[in-house]
């Protein structure tokens, strides 16, 4: 064992590519958007590098589906609108694979807690402790509209109905005592242990819910919490709950600012700061040498049209509608966003600080959703992760790429191997659960642990 920090690594999936016209590169594989062989193939390839695990988005709804159905012909240009669904999608990974972990995003939004429970928790029995929730609350106005609303729930309430969803989830959780609460005791011909298992019975503004769930703990307890919301509400959240926050983050210095602040609320909260891992996204853009990487950047630049780069920015908008502005004027004021507030913030303050035009900052977007794109050697992209880890910037990298599966696939050759060699990321897992490998505490029982209390006092 080293005392050396070492690197999170997770595999951001992003079908056919993150990149929004990376689809149209020739080593793409388009067809993997809706190919469970492809969401295989990835996720083999990341367990095979020793990543922590691999991470689907989700969002429940076609991004732009309003402007697609008022017929915006721009739309049919653009990729990452289909996906198979997430966690029908972990459950048939888990099956394939021994030890990455296996996460995915389900809204509070539009989904009701006993159902996320139930779903989360098959999964981590079925992988033997290796699942793992995105907790969201819709970054997609055009949800709504699936659910039975006209309006996307305005952003505080979205946060307000997260967090009691939050606690819903995982007070069902704990519903079964950790050890005797089934007895299955064919000779008495009784079940279970009336004692052990406990309702929730949760009533608050969002939510009523009597418990107990139908379905016990798992070997880590519970599935490991990832939050992915930056702003105030979203931070909150995060330093109170998760286990692992997603960012975008595109330079140090704010990085570093990120890193403390979120370390720094969750001391409020009786928290340590290794409990929770701060993992930015990172678009890796490779080459033999810096010439190469550019020319390879520059090569996927040219697939995109302006139009679709455009829309790369319409989710961010706040309802504006930019493509009456002209393209190489600068970024108009927009109007606050109701859907991603951090995002919206990061993509105005680029725009701003590198006096980039309209068109400049769309392509910009759509090259990396807001993600830093790292265009270089391997080790240079060693050196930057490394660097990012050393500083606090970050505890580790949510790797994103724009098509698949080559570029992912170099980077597991190319980039890993480095960054095993200079002794900053594994070379064998671990432990048998994603939270043993993330270096997490199992959650204790809420119910076990009032009763040890009680007991101590
Ligand atoms: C790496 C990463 C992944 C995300 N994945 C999703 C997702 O799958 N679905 C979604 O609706 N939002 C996703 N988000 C967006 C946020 O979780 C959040 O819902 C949105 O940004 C609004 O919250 P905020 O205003 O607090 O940032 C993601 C963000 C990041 C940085």
């Amino acid at each position: 064992m080293t005392d050396r920090k070492m690197l999170r690594l997770g595999g951001f999936f992003s079908v056919p590519g993150n990149h929004l016209a990376g689809w149209r590169h020739p080593d793409a594989i388009p067809t993997y958007d809706m190919d469970f062989q492809g969401y295989a193939h990835i996720t083999q390839v990341a367990e095979a590098a020793k990543f922590d695990c691999i991470f689907f988005q989700d969002t429940v709804g076609v991004s732009g589906s309003r402007a697609l159905a008022r017929g915006e012909r721009a739309r049919a240009k653009l990729s990452r609108t289909v996906k198979l669904e997430p966690t029908a999608t972990l459950a048939a990974l888990a099956m394939v694979t021994e030890h990455i972990g296996l996460v995915a995003t389900a809204t509070t939004t539009y989904n009701e807690p006993y159902n996320i429970a139930r779903r989360f928790m098959s999964i981590d029995h079925i992988s033997n402790g290796r699942a793992g929730w995105n907790l969201v609350t819709s970054q997609i106005e055009d949800e709504s509209e699936n659910f039975g609303f006209d309006q996307h729930m305005p952003h505080a309430e979205r946060y307000e109905r997260a967090a009691e969803f939050y606690e819903v989830v995982t007070g069902l959780w704990d519903s079964w005592e950790d050890e005797g609460a089934l007895l299955r005791d064919k000779a008495s011909g009784i079940y279970m242990d009336r004692d052990k298992v406990h309702f929730l019975d949760h009533v608050g503004k969002h939510f009523k819910v009597k418990g107990p769930l139908n379905i016990t703990r798992s070997v880590q307890g519970w599935p490991v919490i990832a939050q992915a919301g930056s702003s105030e509400a979203g931070r909150e959240l995060a330093a109170r709950t998760a286990d692992v926050v997603f960012t975008a983050q595109t330079k140090i210095a704010e990085a570093k600012a990120f890193y403390a602040d979120i370390k720094r609320r969750a001391a409020k909260y009786g928290r340590a700061p290794e409990d929770i891992k701060i993992m930015p996204g990172l678009t890796p853009v490779l080459g033999a040498t810096t010439e190469q990487a550019t020319a390879n950047y520059e090569r996927l630049q040219a697939l995109m049209p302006d139009d679709v780069a455009l829309l790369s920015l319409s989710h961010i908008s706040g309802g504006l509608d930019l493509t009456k502005f002209p393209l190489d004027g600068p970024l108009p004021e927009l109007p606050p966003s109701n859907a991603a507030k951090a995002r919206q913030a990061l993509i105005v303050q680029t725009a701003r600080e590198n006096n980039m035009t309209l068109r400049q900052i769309a392509r910009h977007t759509a090259a990396g959703t807001g993600h830093r794109v790292i265009v270089g050697t391997p080790d240079y992209m060693a050196d930057e992760m490394q660097k990012w880890l050393e500083e606090e910037a970050a505890d580790g990298f949510n790797v994103v790429c724009n098509h698949y599966p080559r570029p992912f696939e170099d980077f597991c050759t190319q980039v890993v191997p480095e960054l095993q060699r200079r002794g900053i990321f594994r070379s064998e897992y671990e432990g048998a659960t994603l939270r043993e490998n993330l270096g997490l505490r199992k959650p204790e029982n809420r119910y076990q642990r009032a009763a040890r209390l009680k007991e101590a006092s």
